[in-house]
């Protein structure tokens, strides 16, 4: 925290959910800030990534048959590419499954292990494979979980223990004496509630035997490290911790981390006590913003009602996404997405308000004066009324940075585009097109092209592309990135500025809305479509050889003749229902446009198809004779 540097961070996400509009909301909302203060001049760490150790990703890879390693590395890409879609620009992009970060947990580890810190104990409780937590007999509701429903079961088991509940008191009076440590406000006292129960210990550890996917801890090697312990420290070692002190000191203590609502406690309470017993400085804000669902559902991971951010950037354009998700909603509250309020906004506040602005000065200023910027000496009052309203909206809006209130820093600069919109109606510059006005025209012009300037930059970090585009057109101007009233030079030419915002008319919505419909029915009827099917490439194969992979339990590698002019490689898990001798010769289902994965350090370049009945696998075959390397449909 320090007036020349901003530290900022995401959660780092689960990688095994599909990322819908929820995170792409935490993530646009740092990189919104983050450009802000970049342009500001700030030096900037922020920070996002992926979560990828724990039960849930061990066992979404067993089932799909793979490593760990391999479904993270996987399926990490899935948020790289959203970001890259949604012009994020993050300085740093964190795996927990980097060597940087296993070396910064087990650090921890040790330091609190050696201040006496951590502590064995045999634990007795209620364990949640779902949620990977335990709880006590209280909590439990009809052997339930009562975060996810899910039937918890009773383990007894030595583990290692953080002493969380000695900080407890001193979390109470930091929140108590740190006015913006916990945003929005009515969140404070959420955490003041849960603090008012008495704070358990925290569990650490987990068995080995249970749970190998996780970072061992490094005096028992027995136990890997709780997965929120290992995520949470994700923070300290994207500042540099443990391996560049001075960018750590540079960057430490975080300004802001922004959460969802669901994970306010782990990072108030775990995560906060984890910081002050290992004794490192305290994070200058926890902001919790609200919830989104969709037409009032919640949005499930598997994405079944969820809208695609990708969809909704190639339909309406990234810009118009990012827009719309930082202006609907004061950040802080929960949000209802609706495809109708979206468009409107798009209609509105875009083409409307800030589109039409742009293009009626910019076209003003090639009519009166060439795209040059006309000379301006003196403002009358109507215009210094214009240059306060831009200077006021210039500091209201560096205020509402701190408190990251986007949609009421959005207001700010449309109410300057309304307040310009309203002035060029009453100066009625198409009147002054003459001898005697050109004077006035060109303070009028020259007013209008300066608040336009102020306006593309201020709408920069919200709208990169778009806005940049407004801003750029004073690229001839010294000076124009920055964020100042200048009373602009006259004779400086200006760039013209293609339609920013089209207007989405009555046909274009309704065909929209339908196409939306269909793909929510879809998803919602866990249907899919015959354009969806047909992705799936599928032919005809003969197994031309077969062996078992050494040392794995469940391979076997065959070489399948699939009409091209060299055989495939195609691992499959059937080891323990056949012997390999017996699949030479048999025609198969091959899946031909898998990307490849590998396996116990072999390629395999497919997938071949089974029944399965009661866990057992059977090869799906056909009951004619056919080429290898015909199409199956
Ligand atoms: O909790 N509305 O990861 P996660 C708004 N790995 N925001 C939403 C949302 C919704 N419907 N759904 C998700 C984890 N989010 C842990 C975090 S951090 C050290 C470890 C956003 O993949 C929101 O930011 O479940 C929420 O807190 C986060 O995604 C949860 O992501």
């Amino acid at each position: 925290m320090s007036d020349t540097t901003f530290t900022i961070s995401t959660p780092i996400y689960y990688v095994n959910d599909i990322p819908h509009i929820g995170h792409a909301y935490t993530t646009i909302a740092a990189d919104v800030a983050a450009r802000y203060y970049r342009l500001k001049g700030r030096d900037v760490m922020f920070s996002t990534g992926t979560d990828e150790h724990g039960q849930k990703v061990e066992k979404a890879a067993t089932e799909r048959g793979v490593k760990p390693q391999a479904h993270v590395d996987e399926f990490c890409e899935r948020f790289k590419e959203l970001w890259k879609k949604l012009n994020i620009n993050y300085d740093v992009f964190i795996r927990t499954t980097e060597e940087e970060h296993k070396k910064v947990v087990q650090r921890v580890l040790q330091d609190l292990f050696d201040k006496e810190e951590i502590y064995s104990a045999t634990y007795k409780g209620w364990y949640c494979t779902s949620d990977e937590r335990f709880w006590t007999d209280k909590d439990i509701i009809d052997k339930a979980c009562p975060d996810c429903g899910k039937p918890v079961e009773e383990i007894e088991e030595k583990n290692y223990f953080f002493k969380m509940s000695k900080y407890r008191d001193w979390l109470v009076e930091h929140i108590n004496t740190h006015e913006s440590f916990i945003l929005p406000k009515s969140r404070k006292n959420e955490v003041l509630g849960f603090l008012k129960k008495d704070l358990e210990d925290l569990c650490i550890s987990r068995p080995k035997k249970r749970l190998s996917w996780g970072i061992p801890l490094p005096f028992d090697n027995e136990y890997v490290t709780y997965v929120w312990f290992d995520a949470l420290l994700n923070y300290i070692t994207v500042t540099g911790y443990n391996q560049d002190e001075e960018k750590h000191r540079k960057f430490w203590p975080a300004d802001h981390h922004l959460v969802g609502k669901d994970i306010l406690t782990t990072h108030s309470v775990y995560w906060m006590t984890m910081l002050k017993a290992a004794g490192m400085d305290i994070p200058g804000n926890l902001f919790a913003h609200g919830w989104w669902t969709v037409d009032g559902k919640k949005m499930s991971k598997s994405l079944k009602n969820g809208v695609d951010p990708h969809w909704l950037a190639d339909t309406f354009g990234v810009d118009e996404v990012r827009y719309f998700l930082m202006r609907e909603v004061p950040f802080g509250l929960d949000g209802d997405f609706s495809l109708k309020n979206f468009i409107m906004r798009i209609n509105t506040d875009l083409a409307n308000d800030i589109g039409n602005v742009t293009s009626r000065i910019i076209s003003m200023t090639y009519k009166y004066f060439d795209g040059n910027t006309p000379e301006c000496s003196h403002l009358n009052e109507a215009d210094e009324e214009i240059k306060k309203k831009t200077e006021e909206a210039i500091q209201e809006v560096d205020d509402l940075y701190k408190e990251l209130a986007f949609s009421k820093i959005l207001n700010a600069v449309w109410d300057v585009i309304s307040t310009l919109n309203k002035y060029i109606v009453t100066q009625e510059p198409w009147k002054l097109n003459n001898d005697e006005g050109k004077e006035r025209l060109g303070q009028v012009i020259s007013t209008c092209l300066e608040a336009l300037r102020i306006v593309g930059i201020l709408a920069t970090p919200f709208m990169p592309e778009k806005s940049r585009k407004i801003v750029e057109a004073f690229s001839e101007v010294e000076g124009y990135q920055e964020l100042v009233w200048k009373t602009l030079p006259g004779g400086v030419p200006i760039q013209k500025v293609e339609n920013l915002f089209p207007r989405i008319d009555d046909k274009k919505t309704e065909k929209i809305i339908e196409e939306f419909m269909e793909r929510e029915k879809t998803e919602e009827e866990n249907v899919i479509t015959i354009d969806d099917f047909f992705k799936t490439e599928l032919k005809v194969g003969l197994i031309l050889e077969a062996e078992k992979v050494p040392k794995s339990k469940k391979l076997i590698k065959t070489k399948v003749d699939v009409g091209e002019d060299e055989p495939r490689t195609i691992l499959a898990g059937i080891s323990e229902y056949y012997e390999p001798e017996d699949l030479v010769n048999k025609q198969v289902i091959v899946v031909a446009n898998l990307k490849p994965v590998k396996l116990m350090g072999i390629e395999s370049q497919g997938m071949l198809l089974c029944g399965c009945e009661e866990g057992k696998l059977y090869l799906a075959s056909f009951a004619g004779n056919l080429k290898p390397g015909s199409e199956v449909r």
